[in-house]
């Protein structure tokens, strides 16, 4: 590679890497991505070894006490990089350095700089600053700006994007840190997102995008627009052809979203809508705002507006002083809702929520066993599911080949968000981004055996 410095200000900036280290939500993991385009500005190529980087930047997520600790043992272990190499640059971004950044920089003397969520696109400023001699700062303002506006950024070789259209969280659900870490809700105008992802479609070859946010129903609200207005104006983008969006909450899906699933061309075949508990008392605590059976009707309503449509869900087990009656509405939500799939969670305390002042006298072992429990329940429920979709025909994007005990697989994500596998007759074409259909011809619990029956080709 040529050795190229960028000069900026008064500071040279050779050719550098950056390892980043993600932890957390699709949010994220775009933040990440983000961060990356906007460092080559800086001279700055990613790098997936941790031992040759010159800066190393972690990007926390707050959500449960898990993905903390995770994050600290990591941290932890770069204190012997930082004394094989004093040159090297040590920074945290994201949702635990937004709440703590202080305490961190404090307690881990070789981490230089922390930033939190709200200043990502400072990310150039921040790592001037630090090349510039200064260390051990602290940035986490919040853009007070009465609208949401950027450009989407991608650094990947892929036909798929995130595309952010609303940031933060109003609901305060109890048990959750993410209204602290991500602030209040702010979205971008219909009519920046639709020149951006037009954008993306004709210059870049993105053919899917995911919107997100992190209550993305609420989108638009503060400029009298909605996500089903956004979907509409997307769907009139002609090489765009595929639409998802998360996170989605149910107290807001309205009826004219739901229409939507009916009427776009273009929304995919799945949605991933998170219940949290399937007991009216449960949710009463979690400040949810829907009841079990106001959920069960959307999915009813989903399901009549789209009988294709899949859906999944989010499960948290153990919420203080939950009941084991509490427990079972939750398991008999999973035999109505026919689920494809959930990701299940054991409740976590999160310091500064309403719910972690709650005296809990549920023991730890209780809630380890449910989450357990609940899992291999809802894995007989998929599995009848999926059993019964043997033979039918699916179309998907091929993402990658996989060779196992010498036999090379391809591997599918359906419309409908499944992974479905499929042996090429022919084992030197190359079907990567191909858009394919194929039969389903057996199913395990997670992934599902294919044959292609029509190549439509590269997306
Ligand atoms: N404990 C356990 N799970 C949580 N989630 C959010 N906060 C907590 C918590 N304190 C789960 C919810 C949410 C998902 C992203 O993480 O199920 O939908
Ligand atoms: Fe957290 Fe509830 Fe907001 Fe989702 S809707 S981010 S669970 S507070």
């Amino acid at each position: 590679m040529e050795n190229i410095n960028i000069v900026k200000g008064d500071i040279t900036f050779p050719p550098r890497k950056v390892w980043f280290k993600t932890f957390g939500c699709q949010m994220n993991y775009h933040d990440t991505e983000r961060m990356l385009a906007l460092l080559t500005g800086l001279n700055f190529t990613k790098t997936e070894l941790r031992e040759e980087a010159d800066l190393v930047l972690f990007n926390t997520c707050a959500i449960r006490g898990l993905a903390n600790e995770k994050f600290y043992s990591q941290l932890g272990e770069i204190k012997h990089l930082k004394a094989k190499n004093p040159a090297l640059a040590v920074g945290a971004a994201g949702c635990v350095s937004q709440i703590e950044g202080n305490e961190l920089l404090k307690k881990y003397k070789h981490l230089d700089f922390a930033f939190g969520t709200d200043v990502i696109d400072q990310i150039s400023e921040i790592v001037y600053r630090f090349y510039a001699g200064e260390s051990k700062f602290f940035i986490n303002a919040w853009d007070k700006s009465s609208n949401y506006s950027i450009e989407t950024k991608i650094t990947h070789n892929d036909p798929r994007a995130f595309v952010n259209i609303i940031k933060g969280c109003n609901n305060f659900c109890t048990y959750c840190i993410v209204p602290f870490t991500r602030g209040r809700e702010i979205s971008r105008k219909i009519k920046e997102i639709v020149e951006d992802v037009k954008k993306l479609v004709n210059e870049q070859g993105i053919r899917e995008i995911t919107l997100l946010g992190q209550n993305v129903n609420s989108f638009g609200k503060e400029n009298d627009e909605s996500i089903a207005q956004l979907i509409h104006q997307l769907d009139k983008i002609d090489e765009l052809k595929l639409i998802r969006y998360t996170s989605s909450h149910p107290y807001n899906v309205s009826d004219e979203l739901i229409k939507t699933h009916g009427s776009s061309k273009k929304l995919a075949l799945h949605l991933h809508l998170p219940v949290q508990s399937g007991s009216d008392s449960v949710l009463t605590r979690m400040k949810r705002r829907h009841t079990r059976q106001h959920y069960l009707d959307i999915l009813k309503k989903l399901r009549e507006a789209n009988p294709e449509i899949v859906l999944s869900s989010d499960i948290i087990v153990g919420f203080p002083n939950e009941t084991e009656e509490e427990y079972q509405d939750t398991l008999r939500l999973l035999d109505e809702a026919k689920f494809d799939f959930i990701y299940a969670y054991k409740y976590s305390s999160r310091p500064g929520t309403k719910a972690a002042d709650i005296e809990d006298s549920l023991p730890e072992e209780v809630k380890k066993k449910r989450l357990v429990d609940l899992q291999k329940y809802q894995l007989d429920v998929q599995t009848v599911i999926r059993q019964g979709l043997i033979g039918k025909i699916v179309s998907g994007l091929v993402e990658e080949a996989r060779t196992k005990d010498g036999v090379k697989k391809w591997v599918v994500r359906t419309s409908c968000f499944r992974i479905v596998h499929f042996e090429p007759e022919n084992p030197e074409v190359d079907y990567k981004f191909h858009w394919v259909d194929l039969e389903l011809l057996s199913a395990t619990q997670l992934s599902f055996q294919g044959k292609m029956v029509k190549d439509h080709g590269k997306w």
